[in-house]
């Protein structure tokens, strides 16, 4: 598994979207300091391989999720992260709590939602995982980009919405495919919310379209410890549309966290 890791501090994990990378948090990686930066590509995605994939079956969210505590073993993280998921990264992130409760210190969830996909938006995927070998990465990314930002940014930052459709097409069909899987099969975690009584940052664009205001409030007020913070001018890349906005959000919640112990 690639994965990025920069700085001395306290461990903040940072699980991209989907289909991106860790790159997606560049803004982030060059400005958060005081922490050390855990940043990998899930299996299948950036830098890293996607491994053996049982036909049809795809890579689940729980798959993702027990990558993720292997990789801490790997580094030889033993303190509790920070787990910092974007949409994707999100969903991987419930069942990361989950199953790897304790590895957890506390959360920030941006542009994702708890609910399990509806039976059009699941069916949805079924098709495009079926499909993008024909497609081809680039086309879908090219599909889907103008969707994940706001109106002003796809007017006024023509180059970063390149560089993500870049990002997403060259991941390969095949990793694709598996995360659609994965994401059509997850589970709704919508019950477990108010189990999740860890500090918790919920991060959302204003415009965002796929993960609107309205859910991600909804999430915040049935979580016990969350705050919601609305980020303006942002859709669904808020991270990346609003880096500044963002990353001060995220440097207050992490300064406000009890010391590790
Ligand atoms: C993402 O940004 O990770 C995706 O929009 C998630 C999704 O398709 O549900």
């Amino acid at each position: 598994m690639r994965c990025l890791v920069e700085g001395e501090g306290p461990p903040v994990l940072l699980v991209h979207g989907f289909p991106m990378g860790h790159a997606m948090w560049r803004a982030q990686i060059a400005s958060l300091s005081g922490v050390r930066i855990i940043a990998p590509d899930l299996r299948g995605f950036g830098g890293s391989e996607l491994g053996v994939i049982h036909e049809g079956q795809g890579v689940s969210m729980e798959r993702y999720a027990d990558d993720l505590a292997a990789l801490l073993d790997a580094l030889g993280v033993d303190e509790p992260v920070v787990y910092c998921g974007f949409s994707m990264g999100g969903y991987v992130g419930w069942q990361f709590l989950k199953r790897h409760r304790e590895r957890v210190r506390a959360l920030v969830v941006c542009d994702s939602r708890p609910e399990a996909d509806d039976e059009d938006g699941r069916a949805n995927r079924l098709k495009m995982a079926e499909k993008v070998g024909e497609w081809g990465s680039a086309m879908l990314a090219e599909a889907m980009t103008p969707k994940l930002f706001a109106a002003e940014t796809l007017e006024n930052d023509p180059k970063l919405v390149a560089w993500m459709a870049d990002m997403m097409g060259s991941n390969s069909p095949q990793a694709i495919a598996a995360a659609l899987l994965g994401m059509a099969a997850r589970p709704d975690v919508t019950g477990d919310l108010a189990d999740f009584d860890l500090p918790t940052l919920a991060i959302c664009g204003d415009q965002d379209a796929l993960t609107p205001p309205d859910v991600m409030r909804g999430m915040a007020e049935a979580m016990p410890k969350a705050e919601f913070v609305l980020v303006e001018g942002a859709g669904h890349m808020a991270p990346a549309e609003k880096p500044v906005e963002v990353n001060s959000a995220i440097e207050k919640f992490l300064e406000s966290l009890p010391p590790i112990g």
